[in-house]
């Protein structure tokens, strides 16, 4: 036993000193999985010799991977920085811009975001005469974006639409797609769908990392879409050394495509796959645990796995049905009241979580009227703020001409009284001709 690994329970270095091949590690919350994908990296660069260049580590999201790189550099010093480290937005952008002129994608490529997304979908459907209330915008790129996650082109997808909505999303995908590349632009979705359309036009690119990559590990597996899936395969297939974490009960993004069936799968897919579960929970109280088993066996096709913890029980959970919002919000309160009075706890040892923002509203209010302090976690982002939106647009505008999406943002900033109309028939001339909006 190393030093590396006595911090770990016998599960956990079961799973981290697996030599390789495909590897599974089932767990549920704060049983130690990111823990061990950390460790299993360590392990691997300190004991098996393996060069950090040729590990790659996937996370969902860029805090997970910043808090998975500060993990790994406690316990491997300056060897962590040459980890490939991020999430599979961020890795396949990187990928493209190195390797997507074989596609067709130029180094300096343009990212659209939700925002630009949901603008030029407007333009489109004004184009073609769409009511935006019935068919919105959001709903048209909901729909596009989950073609593009099931790998459905805008012309397949046209050819096979069987309902009017489904018609129409087929029209403006197939203008979406050519606007998009008229921009020499990509959208999130793209960035890995159009990556495994680099792998399969181009077997060489795909073999060249696939050999690089000695080991691939990917956290939160159950969270990962069909082409995410198919991905991390083609990304470990020169070696098979693709070891993949997940919680089968705690997939948070079924409603953006994620598919737990690839956790699940993933022993078929995978023959001579290790499985590993990890059942010691060190996070919750004993109560919770069992509360939270009560709920979760209940839910059909999950793998049979229960969590122990030598955590005292705690205190116990309660449960109050509220009949109305404010009603909720005022128990709420009440109890936070009530914490606070003990002097035993501060605002900064209570959490509130609600499932979606407008249940916001009610506890504010009730927060306000009773004289307690909060603090809303979320909100908008540096980057969606309108300031600094419009200042990148006009550095796009400069960067590049031909970006539609960046003009019809700014033309109108500050105020220059030139129309919808307008800035349309700008647009289309442009597209029809084949210069720049600026040169129109
Ligand atoms: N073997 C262990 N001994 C002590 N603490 C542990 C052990 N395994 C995990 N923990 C602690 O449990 C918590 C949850 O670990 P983490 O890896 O984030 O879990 P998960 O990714 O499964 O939610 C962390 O605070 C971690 O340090
Ligand atoms: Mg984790």
């Amino acid at each position: 036993m190393t030093a590396l690994t006595d911090t770990l329970n016998d599960a956990q270095r079961r799973a981290v000193e697996v030599p390789g091949g495909p590897l599974m590690i089932l767990a549920g919350p704060g049983s130690g999985k990111t823990r061990v994908i950390t460790h299993r990296i360590a392990y691997l660069v300190q004991e098996r010799g393996v060069p950090p260049w040729r590990i790659l580590a996937v996370t969902f999201t860029n805090k997970a991977a910043r808090e998975m790189r500060d993990r790994i550099e406690a316990l491997l010093g300056d060897r962590a920085s040459s980890l490939t480290m991020g999430t599979f937005h961020a890795i396949c952008a990187r990928l493209l811009r190195r390797e997507g002129e074989a596609i067709g994608l130029t180094r300096d490529f343009v990212i659209y975001d939700t925002d630009d997304q949901m603008s030029l979908v407007r333009t489109i459907e004004a184009e073609l005469d769409i009511d935006q209330k019935r068919f919105t915008p959001r709903s048209i790129l909901s729909a596009i974006s989950s073609a593009k996650n099931e790998r459905r082109g805008a012309a397949a997808y046209a050819g096979g639409a069987d309902n009017y909505f489904e018609e129409i999303v087929g029209r403006v995908y197939e203008r979406y797609e050519a606007a998009l590349r008229r921009s020499g632009a990509v959208d999130f979705d793209d960035l890995l769908g159009r990556t495994l359309e680099l792998f399969e036009t181009h077997p060489e690119i795909q073999q060249q990392y696939a050999e690089r990559y000695l080991f691939t590990l990917v956290d939160e597996f159950q969270d990962t879409n069909l082409v995410q899936y198919q991905l991390a395969r083609a990304l470990s297939s020169a070696h098979h050394n693709l070891t993949v974490v997940g919680d089968p009960d705690q997939s948070i993004y079924s409603w953006r495509a994620a598919d737990v069936r690839n956790l699940l799968d993933f022993e078929r897919d995978f023959p001579g796959a290790t499985t590993v579960l990890l059942e010691q929970n060190y996070r919750s109280t004993g109560h919770i645990l069992r509360v939270a088993h009560a709920v979760i066996a209940k839910a059909d096709g999950r793998p049979e796995k229960s969590l122990w913890t030598t955590n005292p029980d705690g205190e116990r959970v309660v449960e109050y049905e509220a009949t109305y919002g404010e009603e909720e919000a005022l128990f709420i309160a009440g109890e936070v009241n009530r914490l606070l009075r003990g002097a035993r706890y501060r605002t900064s040892d209570i959490a509130i979580m609600y499932r979606t923002n407008a249940q916001s509203r009610a506890i504010e209010e009730a927060f306000i009227a009773q004289g307690v302090r909060y603090r809303i976690v979320g909100g908008t982002r540096f980057y969606d703020r309108r300031e600094v939106r419009d200042l990148i647009a006009y550095l796009r505008i400069v960067h590049n001409e031909y970006d539609t999406v960046a003009f019809d943002r700014i033309v109108n900033i500050p105020t220059r009284g030139i129309g919808a109309k307008s800035v349309g028939d700008l647009v289309s001339a442009s597209a029809d001709l084949g210069i720049s909006i600026l040169a129109v």
